[in-house]
């Protein structure tokens, strides 16, 4: 029997949280989600109860609770406010997955704010030292949640991490969420997926793909 795992959602109603929010309240597991306004979380809740009157979901006020009492922790949020509810929660998070999914964009769209070489993962871990940080859903869209399928196949979802329980773990969650999930290799690949996502940024936005790209490999 699996024992169900609770996962907090902080960002949950933004464009990436609520997809994943969504998706993942299919699946067996408890939700806690967070974010600044309590009337969007609410609208939320509701809209996921409506579509599964079953979904195991709860609002919460406090992101160090939500992560205190997750056994995952899910950061859908932009790369500063990362950073920020890192400090918040480093004491709760120890030997937790925490998933970054950011991708630390400047304000022109044209670069990333981290270093070479690092990626916003890494300088999660750094914040986060006792967690297991894994890097997941940067390299696709908001808007591939509600069909994320390219040329008739299954979008891909990369991942990148350092702990191999962790990342089968996190694999498990981006099927729930409709995506299939490939481990790309240890942390410090953040930097290339978080790279890949800039590419494919700047993609859409010169030639409007209307937010509804994402990553295929194709192979024989
Ligand atoms: N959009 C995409 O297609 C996409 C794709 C891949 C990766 N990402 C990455 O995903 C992350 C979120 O992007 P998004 O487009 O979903 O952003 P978004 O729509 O602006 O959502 C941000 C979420 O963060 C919450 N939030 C903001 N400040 C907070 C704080 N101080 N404490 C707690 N929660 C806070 C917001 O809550 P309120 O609304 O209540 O303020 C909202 O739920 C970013 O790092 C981005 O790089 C985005």
């Amino acid at each position: 029997m699996n024992t169900k795992q609770t996962i907090a959602i902080i960002g949950a109603t933004g464009n990436m949280g609520s997809g994943i929010s969504k998706k993942l309240s299919n699946g067996n597991f408890r939700l806690l989600l967070f974010a600044n306004q309590l009337s969007k979380l609410q609208t939320l809740e509701a809209e996921i109860l409506e579509a599964n009157p079953s979904a195991d979901i709860e609002v919460t006020a406090c992101p160090t609770e939500a992560s205190w009492e997750a056994d995952i922790i899910i950061l859908a949020v932009a790369y500063p406010v990362q950073q920020q509810i890192a400090q918040k929660i480093k004491e709760v998070a120890n030997q937790k997955i925490v998933i970054s999914i950011a991708n630390p964009l400047n304000d022109t769209y044209d670069g990333l704010v981290t270093a070479p070489d690092s990626s916003a993962a890494e300088e999660l871990q750094k914040l986060l030292p006792n967690s297991k940080v894994i890097k997941a859903f940067n390299t696709v869209f908001a808007a591939d949640f509600a069909q994320p399928v390219i040329a008739d196949k299954q979008a891909d979802a990369f991942i990148a991490g350092d702990d191999q329980g962790a990342l089968q773990t996190v694999s498990e969650l981006v099927v729930t969420a409709g995506f299939n999930p490939i481990i790309a290799g240890a942390l410090k690949v953040s930097r290339t997926l978080e790279s890949m996502s800039l590419l494919l940024i700047q993609l859409n936005i010169k030639n409007n793909y209307n937010w509804l790209a994402g990553w295929k490999i194709l192979h024989q």
